[in-house]
């Protein structure tokens, strides 16, 4: 018999979840129609909207009032309270796709008790999914138990590689051509976090980032780890304090891909 999560992770997350759900439902409130992208550009194809900042203000003071000795990371306000737990959020992840109108994009919540991600939650209000896990108790879409796919063969797998102005072209391209190499299937959606969950629960054998940030991957660590995924060292890499490289597959696909790309799991 698994042994019962400290009480005080396992509230920690049920909190987590709740106020992301109320995160998550500002943001559908302040969601822009389809059309143009509505916000302004921080850097080259890199968006900010309004709603970024009203999620991570409404989450950073929801969870201050609630654990006050936590720690808070956000993408937009960096690190404003220290604490040996912290949270780490990305108020919309997937900017790019919520400023015109789309889907794809997510509220994400990763707790870390010291430099150790321990639980996420990831709620994509306009897929209806939430995606929850606590180190060492599973990994869940909706309630209910998620893993990594089964598949082995690069020929029928489905690869996802994260596409920034963060990464020189020529080796976007370099990584891309390798990963067609193997016959997978590419693909690229604009949401960081919500691929990584889609590996973790096998909808995506795999998903490759040059540089991303701990923001984007917080609650997604303990997902993948969770669901039996494999991860490249992405926080031991430089991703505690700036962008890394992440590669996060399953345990089959997960050396071949490695090898082809050049991204070491070890
Ligand atoms: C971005 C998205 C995108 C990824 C970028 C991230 P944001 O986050 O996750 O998919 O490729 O690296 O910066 O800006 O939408 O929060």
């Amino acid at each position: 018999m698994p042994s019962l999560p400290s009480p005080a992770l396992a509230y920690r997350l049920e909190a987590a979840r709740a106020v992301v759900h109320d995160a998550a439902r500002l943001a559908m409130s302040m969601r822009p129609p389809p059309g143009g992208p509505q916000g302004e550009l921080k850097s080259a194809q890199d968006w900010l909207t309004e709603t970024d900042g009203a999620v991570e203000a409404f989450i950073a003071q929801r969870m201050q009032a609630l654990f006050p000795e936590d720690g808070f990371q956000g993408e937009e306000g960096g690190i404003s309270r220290t604490g040996s737990l912290r949270w780490v959020v990305d108020p919309i992840d997937g900017t790019s796709n919520y400023a015109r109108g789309r889907c794809r994009w997510c509220v994400s919540l990763g707790l870390m008790d010291g430099d150790e991600p321990v639980a996420g939650v990831i709620d994509a209000p306009a897929l209806g999914e939430v995606y929850t896990a606590l180190r060492g108790y599973g990994a869940f879409l909706n309630g209910k138990p998620i893993k990594a796919s089964p598949i082995r063969d690069p020929a029928r797998s489905m690869i996802e590689m994260g596409w920034s102005g963060r990464v020189p072209k020529p080796v976007f391209m370099e990584k891309m051509d390798a990963i067609m190499a193997l016959g997978t299937m590419p693909r690229s959606g604009g949401c960081g976090a919500l691929a990584l969950a889609d590996v973790a629960s096998g909808r995506l054998d795999g998903y490759i980032e040059i540089v991303i940030n701990l923001w984007d991957v917080a609650a997604a660590l303990p997902l993948l780890a969770e669901a039996g995924a494999v991860v490249s060292p992405f926080l031991q890499n430089g991703g505690l304090t700036g962008g890394a490289t992440i590669l996060a597959a399953n345990p089959y696909i997960g050396p071949v891909l490695a090898e082809a790309v050049s991204i070491p799991l070890k």
